[in-house]
C-alpha cells in the first residue's frame, strides 16, 4: 500500500504558485486577490476561512476576510455579493457555507460573478465544467484531480466508484472522472444505492464524500484498490489541542490493509482542497479563464 501524501504535493504546488505569484509581480502585475465572507461564528467555518487566509498569505496573494454576524440580512449579504463583483481589485472571492437558514445558499451562490466564483459553485461554472468548458473546478473534486495525476495513477477504463452526490464534491467528481482526460467508468452511490457493498468492493478507484466517519470498511474494497478518503468529520478530542480531530469516511487500518494507494485524514484530501481554491485565483488573476 502507498500513502498518496496530500500535505506533501500541496506542499509542492503551493511553491510552483508562489514562484508564478513572484514572476507576475517582478513584472509588474498586481497580487493576486482573494476575498472571503464569513457570516456567524461557526467553529469549522472559523477554522476554514483562517486557513484559506493563511495560505494566501503562503503564496503571497493579497486577502481580504469580510466578517458579519449570524443576524445579517439576505439583502445586506447581496449587497456585500454585488460590491466585490464590482471591485477590480479583487479577482476572485468565497462566501463561506453553510450560511444561516434565513438566507437562501443558492441565491447567494448565483449572485457571485461567474468570473470570481473561485470556488466553482455557480451554475455556470459547473455548467461548463460538465460539457468541458473551461470554468473554475470546485476545489475538492479538483484536488483529488490533481493527486490522481501526480501519483500516475492509472485511470483509463477503471471502474470507479463515488460515494456521495453532493454539489460540492460527489456530483462534480463523477463527471470529472467520466471525462476525456480521465476516462473512468463511473457509478454514483447514495443513500438508496442497493448493495453498497457488493458495488463498492467492485471499483478500481473508490472515492469516499458521504460524511460518515469510517463508513468504508474492509470488505467493501477491492485488493489493489485506490481509495480517496474525503471526510473531514470534526470528532472531539482529548487528544489535541483544539479539541477536535478529523475523521475520515474510511476505516484506515483494515482499507490500507488491502488497497494499493490510499489517502489519510488528516493530511490526504483536505490540503489538495485548499490548494486548489489557490489554483482558482490564480486563474482567475490571470484572467485564464474568462476574459
Ligand atoms: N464549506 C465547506 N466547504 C466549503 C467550500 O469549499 N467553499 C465554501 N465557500 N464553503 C464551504
Amino acid at each position: 500500500m502507498k500513502l498518496i501524501d496530500g500535505k506533501q504535493t500541496a506542499t509542492d504546488i503551493k511553491k510552483e504558485i508562489a514562484a508564478e505569484v513572484r514572476e507576475m509581480v517582478a513584472a509588474g502585475a498586481k497580487k493576486p486577490h482573494l476575498a472571503a465572507i464569513l457570516v456567524g461564528h461557526d467553529g469549522g467555518s472559523e477554522t476554514y476561512v483562517a486557513f484559506k487566509i493563511k495560505d494566501c498569505e503562503e503564496v503571497g496573494f493579497k486577502s481580504s476576510l469580510i466578517r458579519f454576524e449570524d443576524d445579517v440580512t439576505e439583502e445586506q449579504l447581496l449587497a456585500k455579493v454585488n460590491e466585490l463583483n464590482n471591485d477590480a481589485d479583487v479577482d476572485g472571492f468565497i462566501v463561506q457555507l453553510p450560511l444561516p437558514k434565513h438566507i437562501s445558499e443558492q441565491k447567494v451562490i448565483e449572485a457571485i460573478d461567474p468570473k470570481k466564483d473561485v470556488d466553482g459553485f455557480h451554475p455556470i461554472n459547473v455548467g461548463r465544467m460538465v460539457i468541458g468548458l473551461p470554468c473554475f473546478v470546485s476545489a475538492t473534486p479538483d484536488g483529488i484531480v490533481e493527486l490522481l495525476k501526480r501519483y500516475n495513477i492509472e485511470t483509463s477504463g477503471k471502474d470507479c466508484v463515488v460515494v456521495g452526490r453532493s454539489n460540492i464534491v460527489g456530483r462534480p467528481m463523477s463527471v470529472l472522472m467520466s471525462q476525456k482526460a480521465i476516462n473512468a467508468t463511473v457509478t454514483v452511490a447514495h443513500s438508496r444505492t442497493k448493495d453498497l457493498e457488493a458495488l463498492c468492493a467492485k471499483a478500481d478507484i473508490l472515492i469516499a464524500a458521504i460524511g460518515i466517519p469510517e463508513f468504508i470498511k474492509g470488505n467493501m474494497v477491492k485488493e489493489g484498490a485506490v481509495v480517496i478518503d474525503v471526510g473531514t468529520t470534526r470528532v472531539k478530542s482529548d487528544q489535541t489541542k483544539s479539541g477536535f480531530k478529523l475523521k475520515g469516511d474510511v476505516a484506515f487500518d483494515e482499507v490500507a490493509a488491502k488497497c494499493s494507494y490510499i489517502t489519510p485524514v488528516p493530511g490526504g484530501v483536505g490540503p489538495m482542497t485548499r490548494v486548489a481554491l489557490l489554483k482558482n485565483t490564480l486563474l482567475a488573476a490571470k484572467k485564464e479563464i474568462y476574459n
